[in-house]
C-alpha cells in the first residue's frame, strides 16, 4: 500500500511582474484530508495554485513547498506532475490539433517509468469507465482538448483527467464555476469517489454550495494573499449566510484584494 502523502507549504511567497500577491502561505495537507479555500475575487487563489504547480509567470520568493519531504519549488512542471500532484485550472486551455484521448494517454504515460507505458487496450478501457462515470458524451474522446466545450464540459473533463492520472495531491480551482446542478453533482460525486487516504486534496472556491457536495475537512479564508481564518465546514456555513464582512471587521481589513493595502 502507498503511503499516505504529505504536502507542507511553508511561508510561500509569490510575485507577478515584481507585484507581491501571496504574502506568506502556511498550509499542511495530509493523505485523506480535503482543504477547501474560500475567499473573495482578487485575493491570490489562483494565484497559489498556479505557484504550486510551477506556473512560470508566478515567481516564488520566499518560502519552501514539499511533498513528502522533497522540495517541489525546486522540480519542473512536469517533474511535479510525475511526483504526483495535478491542478485542474480555473481557466482550462484549448489544445487544437491534439485529441482529449491522445493528451490523456499521453500525461499518463509521462508519469510511467520508459517500456512500462500504459496498453492502448487498458487506456481506452479506464477512460471509456470514467468518462460514463462522469456522463461526459464518448465522442469527446476525439475532439481537440477542450476546444469548443462549454464551461461545464471543460470542467468535468479536467475531473477526468485528474482520475485517471490517480494524483496523490490535487488542487481543484474553482471546478464549481460555469457548472450546472446535474453537472456540479457529477464532478462532487467524481471527487468523492476519489477522495482516501492516500490523497490529499486542496478545493478553491468561493461559493460554499460545492462543499455541500464535497464536504470539507478544513476550510480556509484567502484574503490580500494570506489564509487570514481557518476552520472546520461551520465556517463555510457561516461564510453563506453572512459574506466576508465579519472576518473583515474582526481583522481590521478595508480591502481584501491583492496590492490595495495602505
Ligand atoms: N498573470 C497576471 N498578471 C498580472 N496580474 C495578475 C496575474 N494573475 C493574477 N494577477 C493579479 O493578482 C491578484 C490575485 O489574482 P488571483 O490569484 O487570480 O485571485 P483569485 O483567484 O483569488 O481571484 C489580482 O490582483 C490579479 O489581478
Ligand atoms: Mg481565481
Amino acid at each position: 500500500m502507498a503511503n499516505a502523502p504529505q504536502f507542507v507549504i511553508d511561508g510561500l511567497k509569490a510575485s507577478i511582474e515584481d507585484k507581491e500577491i501571496l504574502k506568506g502561505i502556511n498550509l499542511t495537507i495530509n493523505g485523506g484530508e480535503v482543504h477547501a479555500i474560500m475567499g473573495p475575487n482578487g485575493t491570490g487563489k489562483s494565484t497559489l495554485a498556479s505557484a504550486l504547480m510551477g506556473h512560470p509567470k508566478y515567481e516564488v520568493t520566499e518560502g519552501s513547498v514539499q511533498l513528502d519531504g522533497e522540495e517541489v519549488l525546486e522540480m519542473g512542471v512536469d517533474e511535479r506532475a510525475r511526483a504526483g500532484m495535478f491542478l485542474a485550472m480555473q481557466y482550462p486551455s484549448e489544445i487544437t490539433g491534439v485529441t482529449n484521448s491522445d493528451f490523456l494517454r499521453s500525461a499518463i504515460n509521462a508519469r510511467r517509468e520508459e517500456g512500462n507505458e500504459i496498453s492502448l487496450i487498458k487506456f481506452i478501457r479506464q477512460m471509456e469507465s470514467k468518462m460514463k462515470q462522469l456522463e461526459i458524451n464518448p465522442e469527446f474522446a476525439h475532439r481537440y482538448l477542450n476546444e469548443g466545450f462549454s464551461g461545464g464540459e471543460k470542467k468535468r473533463n479536467e475531473i477526468l483527467q485528474m482520475m485517471l492520472l490517480d494524483p496523490k495531491i490535487v488542487i481543484l480551482d474553482e471546478i464549481d464555476s460555469g457548472l450546472d446542478i446535474d453537472a456540479l453533482r457529477i464532478v462532487a460525486e467524481g471527487v468523492n469517489s476519489m477522495r482516501n487516504a492516500e490523497r490529499g486534496f486542496l478545493i478553491i472556491t468561493h461559493y460554499q454550495r460545492l462543499l455541500n457536495y464535497i464536504n470539507p475537512d478544513f476550510v480556509h479564508v484567502m484574503m490580500q494573499g494570506r489564509i487570514v481564518k481557518s476552520g472546520g465546514p461551520e465556517l463555510a456555513q457561516r461564510l453563506e449566510a453572512e459574506g466576508y464582512d465579519w472576518i473583515k471587521e474582526e481583522l481590521g481589513i478595508v480591502d481584501e484584494t491583492v496590492g490595495q493595502e495602505a
